[in-house]
């Protein structure tokens, strides 16, 4: 990375916490549903260059913990039906929706990376996969009309700048019934490391915002937002990801 990009990616994170924060005062489960604000969707464009530029690293990647990834998708495919509509949040290069794909009717799997949405459409012409449509958009966007009977998160809860709004948009994706099947890296309390290194890292461009947070206080929050817990584990020990399936009841 250059030097002349590091100011502004810096500031780009800062935008973030604050315009959530910001937003977090104003929004009630009603509203979540208005589209976002025109400096949420300014703060989400220049967040999203972050993964852009990381996209071609991240596809040539290989996965971190192979058992613990395998184990988290024998573990989803478990609470997936051959005639699930999925949404999947978040989706990257879009390698998980293609390796589930034959588990379920259709997957619509989308991420605010431009970047990343055209790497994983290569990857579904080359495989053949006919049952996934990748889309860029944000979390930020999801309209509360459309509703699926699973929508999916793999390492993006911690991500996102403005959790709580973000759940009350995610419980409104899901068919009442229906699935919320997410992995997120769990931060907080794990390292001094992590704790000195990643603020280092953002103020540097070399990470995007990061929310410190534990595997129960994730629990918590999806429960707070209408659903109850079937499934709960920690997948990956370095750091920690804790593996949720909750059921919407509310
Ligand atoms: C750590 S990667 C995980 C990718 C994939 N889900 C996986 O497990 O490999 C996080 C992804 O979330 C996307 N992302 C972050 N915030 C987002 C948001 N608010 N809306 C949509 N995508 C977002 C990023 O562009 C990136 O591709």
């Amino acid at each position: 990375m250059t030097h002349s990009s590091v100011t502004p990616l810096d500031q780009d994170v800062k935008q973030a916490i604050s315009s959530g924060d910001n937003d977090m005062t104003a929004l009630t489960l009603n509203n979540a549903s208005h589209p976002q604000t025109p400096e949420k969707k300014a703060t989400n464009e220049k967040a999203s260059k972050f993964w852009d530029k990381l996209a071609a690293k991240y596809a040539a990647r290989p996965v971190d913990d192979p058992e613990a990834y395998e184990h988290t998708l024998a573990r989803t495919k478990a609470h997936l039906k051959p005639s699930d509509h999925m949404l999947e949040i978040g989706c990257g290069t879009g390698t998980t929706s293609l390796i589930l794909s034959d588990h379920v009717r259709h997957i619509t799997a989308q991420d605010y990376s431009r970047e990343m949405i055209d790497i994983a459409e290569k990857k579904r012409e080359v495989d053949g996969t006919n049952n996934v449509t990748f889309a860029q958009s944000s979390v930020d966007d999801l309209p509360s009309f459309e509703t699926y009977d699973v929508v999916f998160a793999s390492s993006l809860l911690h991500l996102l700048p403005d959790l709580d709004d973000a759940l009350v948009r995610i419980q409104q994706s899901v068919e009442p019934g229906g699935l919320f099947i997410s992995k997120t890296v769990c931060l907080k309390n794990q390292s001094l490391l992590y704790d000195i290194m990643v603020p280092l890292m953002r103020l540097v461009g070399k990470a995007p915002y990061v929310n410190f947070i534990t595997g129960d206080e994730i629990e918590e929050k999806i429960k707070q937002n209408g659903f109850e817990i079937l499934e709960a584990d920690d997948h990956n020990h370095k750091p920690a990801c804790r593996f949720v399936v909750a059921r919407r009841i509310a």
